[in-house]
C-alpha cells in the first residue's frame, strides 16, 4: 500500500524524501511524489511508475538550508494510477499526502464543489487539501484549521500536511494508518509511515497513536488528542535495517501473519459502508447474463477460492465450480459465455493462471482477476481486478495475501448477492458486522502465540498429519497443511472430515496427527463424530474450537463462535501459527523454504 515521508531541517531535501521513499518500496506503488517548501516557495514533482521516473523529473533540483517536505508513493485505490491522482495534493498554497481512504470523500467534495472550489483529481486525499484551506479562510490559526479539518474526516488516515500559512511546519494526523515521528541531536524531524527511512536518519522515535496529530517545526513537535495537548513518548530506533525490515519479528512469514489485522482492514476501506459493499473497480453490469462463476488458481488462491464457492452457492445462489489452473488447462473445458470466468494470485504472474485466463478471454467470457499486485501480467489481461492489498508479502509461503483473498471474495459474495437480491438487506447488515470485526479477530494474542509455541514441540515427529474440516473449513484444512508441509517438510494433508472413513482412517495410530477445525456454527456434532472416530483408533488429536472436547490430546480453544466467518478467520491464524512453529523448530527457513519459488512463472 502506500507510504509516506517527510522532513524539517537543513539537509538536501529532495535527495532524502527520494532515498525514503525507496525504502518503502517494498510496500508496493504505482505513481510517486514529493513537495518540498523553503521560506514560502513551494515546488512539487510526481511521476507515474517506478522511483527512478521521480528522480529523473527531480534530477536538476536539488535544496540549500532549511526546508519542509513531504513524499509519497501511491498504490492507487480511487482513481486510476496518474500523475493527476498522485499524491503530494494541492490547494491554493497548500499541499498534503495521505495513507487510508476518507470514507466520506463523496459528501465532502460535493460540499466543496458547490462552494466553488475546483478539483483536479479523482482521489479522496485531494478534498483534505481544500477542507483546509476553506477550514483556514474561518480561522486565524492553521493549527485551528487542521484540528477542524481532521475532525470531518471519517474513514483511515495518515496524513501530512504543508502549508505556506505556516512555512516552516509539517502538520500530521493519524488514525488507522500507521505514521511514525523520528528525532535525533541535530534538530532534525523525521516522518514515515514504517520504521526503514526512519534508520541512520533517527535516533529516537514516537509511534503515533490512533486519534493523535499535531505539528512540528524548527521548535520541535506538539502533540496532541482530543483537543488535549499531550507528551510524545519517544523510544530509541534500532540502527539494524534488517532487523527492521522485518519490525522486529524473526520472519518475515511472522511479521506478515501479525500484519494481517493491518492489510485486511486495508482490503475494507471503502468497500463497506452505509450497508452496502461497494467495489469501485467493478461496474453492476458484470454479473448481467451470468449464470455461472469458475473459479481458477493454484496453490493458496486456490484454496482461498474454494472457499469462496461455498458462498457464492449459498448467499449469491449462483453456480460456481472451482479448478486448479494446470488442470483446466488442458481438460478441453467447455466454456459457456453465461460464465464469469475468476482468476485468483497473489503474485499476477503465476504462469497456469495466466494462462488459464487467456484461454477464458479467446473463448469470449467475461474475466475478473483477485489479484495482490497491480499492473501484474494477470491485471493487466483481466477485464476487471479487484486489488488485494496485502502489500508485498515476502515469505514464501503465503499468509496474508490468503487472507485479504478470502475477504474480498466474501464481499464480492455481498456485492453479488446485493445485485441479484438473494440475501435481505437485514442479512447483509450482520454480514457487513462480521466483516468489520475481523480485523480484530485476526490481531495475534500474546497467549494464544505462546500457546502454540508450547504445544508445537509435540508435533515435529509421527508419520503424518491430517487437517479436517468440513464445509469452508474444508478448504482451510487444505490451506493449513499446505502451510505445515511447505515450511516444515512433514507430510500433511486436507481432508474433509466426513470422508475419513472412506479410506484414510487406516492410517490411524498415535504417529498420525490429527487437526481438527471444529467450529461452534458450522456442523459441530457431525465433526465431532468425526473426530471421535478417529479418536477410538488412537489418532492422536490436537482440536481447535470454541467448544471443550474431551477426547482431544491438545486442545486450543477459539474465543468467537457466532459467524462461520468469523470463526474461520481465527482458526486460519492459528493453522498458520502451528507451521510456523512447528518449522521453526525444525531449525528450517521459514522465509525461503527449499524447493520454493515465491513467483511460479513457469509451468
Ligand atoms: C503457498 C503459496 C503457493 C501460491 C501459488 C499461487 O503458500 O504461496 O501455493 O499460492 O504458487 O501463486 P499466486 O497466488 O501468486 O498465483
Amino acid at each position: 500500500m502506500c507510504g509516506i515521508v517527510g522532513y524539517i531541517g537543513n539537509r538536501e531535501i529532495k535527495s532524502l524524501l527520494l532515498e525514503g521513499l525507496k525504502e518503502l518500496e517494498y510496500r508496493g506503488y504505482d505513481s510517486a511524489g514529493i513537495a518540498i517548501m523553503q521560506k514560502d516557495d513551494i515546488r512539487y514533482f510526481k511521476a507515474v511508475g517506478k522511483l527512478k521516473n521521480l528522480a529523473e523529473k527531480t534530477k536538476d533540483f536539488k535544496t540549500e538550508g532549511f526546508g519542509v517536505g513531504i513524499g509519497h508513493t501511491r498504490w492507487a485505490t480511487h482513481g486510476k494510477p496518474t500523475e493527476l491522482n498522485a499524491h503530494p495534493h494541492l490547494g491554493e498554497f497548500s499541499y498534503v499526502v495521505h495513507n487510508g481512504i476518507i470514507e466520506n470523500y463523496q459528501e465532502l467534495k460535493k460540499e466543496l464543489i458547490e462552494s466553488g472550489v475546483n478539483f483536479v483529481s479523482q482521489t479522496d486525499t485531494e478534498v483534505i487539501v481544500h477542507l483546509f484551506e476553506k477550514n483556514l479562510k474561518n480561522s486565524k490559526d492553521p493549527m485551528e484549521a487542521f484540528e477542524k479539518t481532521i475532525e470531518t474526516l471519517k474513514g483511515a488516515y495518515a496524513i501530512l500536511l504543508i502549508t505556506k500559512s505556516a512555512p516552516d511546519t509539517i502538520f500530521f494526523a493519524r488514525k488507522g494508518s500507521p505514521l511514525i515521528i523520528g528525532t535525533n541531536d541535530k534538530g532534525e524531524i523525521f516522518f514515515a509511515s514504517s520504521d526503514a527511512p526512519l534508520i541512520s536518519n533517527a535516533t529516537e522515535v514516537i509511534y503515533l497513536e490512533d486519534g493523535e496529530y499535531g505539528y512540528a517545526n524548527k521548535e520541535g513537535i506538539k502533540l496532541f488528542a482530543n483537543k488535549e495537548e499531550k507528551e510524545p513518548v519517544k523510544v530509541p530506533l534500532t540502527t539494524d535495517k534488517q532487523y527492521a525490515q522485518k519490525g522486529g519479528f524473526r520472519f518475515f512469514m511472522e511479521k506478515e501473519i501479525y500484519e494481517q489485522s493491518e492489510v485486511v482492514g486495508d482490503t475494507i476501506l471503502g468497500r463497506a459502508s452505509n450497508g452496502k459493499i461497494y467495489f469501485e473497480e467493478l461496474k453492476e453490469e458484470i454479473i448481467e447474463g451470468i449464470n455461472e462463476i469458475k473459479i481458477c488458481a493454484c496453490g493458496t488462491s486456490y484454496h482461498a477460492g474454494l472457499t469462496s464457492a461455498y458462498l457464492f452457492e449459498r448467499m449469491a445462489k449462483i453456480r460456481c465450480s472451482v479448478e486448479i489452473a494446470s488442470e483446466f488447462r488442458y481438460k478441453e473445458p467447455l466454456l459457456t459465455k453465461d460464465t464469469l470466468f475468476v482468476v485468483i494470485s497473489q503474485s499476477g504472474e503465476t504462469a497456469d493462471t495466466l494462462e488459464a485466463l487467456r484461454m477464458a478471454k479467446k473463448a469470449g467470457l467475461k474475466t475478473l482477476a483477485i489479484c495482490n499486485v497491480d499492473n501484474s501480467s494477470i491485471v493487466r489481461l483481466a477485464d476487471y481486478t479487484i486489488l488485494t492489498r496485502a502489500g508485498i508479502e515476502k515469505g514464501v509461503a503465503s499468509t496474508k495475501a490468503f487472507a485479504t483473498q478470502v475477504m474480498v471474495l466474501w464481499m464480492l459474495v455481498l456485492y453479488f448477492s446485493q445485485i441479484r437480491k438473494t440475501l435481505s438487506d437485514e442479512t447483509i447488515a450482520n454480514e457487513l458486522k462480521a466483516i468489520r470485526r475481523i480485523p480484530k479477530v485476526v490481531k495475534v494474542k500474546d497467549k494464544l502465540h505462546e500457546k502454540i509455541k508450547r504445544l508445537s514441540k509435540r508435533y515435529l515427529h509421527g508419520h503424518g498429519f491430517f487437517y479436517i474440516g468440513r464445509d469452508i473449513f474444508f478448504p482451510l484444512a487444505l490451506e493449513g497443511a499446505l502451510k505445515l508441509k511447505e515450511i516444515s517438510y512433514l507430510h500433511a494433508e486436507g481432508y474433509p472430515a466426513g470422508e475419513m472413513k472412506h479410506g484414510p482412517i487406516a492410517l490411524a495410530d498415535s504417529e498420525l496427527f490429527t487437526i481438527a477445525l471444529m467450529p461452534k456454527t458450522v456442523h459441530y456434532d457431525k465433526i465431532k463424530s468425526n473426530v471421535e472416530e478417529l479418536s477410538a483408533r488412537d489418532a492422536t488429536i490436537l482440536a481447535i474450537s470454541p467448544v471443550e472436547f474431551e477426547l482431544a490430546d491438545d486442545f486450543i480453544k477459539t474465543e468467537y463462535f457466532d459467524h462461520p466467518m468469523i470463526e474461520f478467520f481465527e482458526m486460519m491464524v492459528i493453522t498458520q501459527l502451528l507451521a510456523m512453529e512447528i518449522a521453526i523448530r525444525l531449525g528450517n527457513d521459514v522465509d525461503m523454504p527449499r524447493n520454493l519459488a515465491k513467483s511460479v512463472t513457469v509451468e
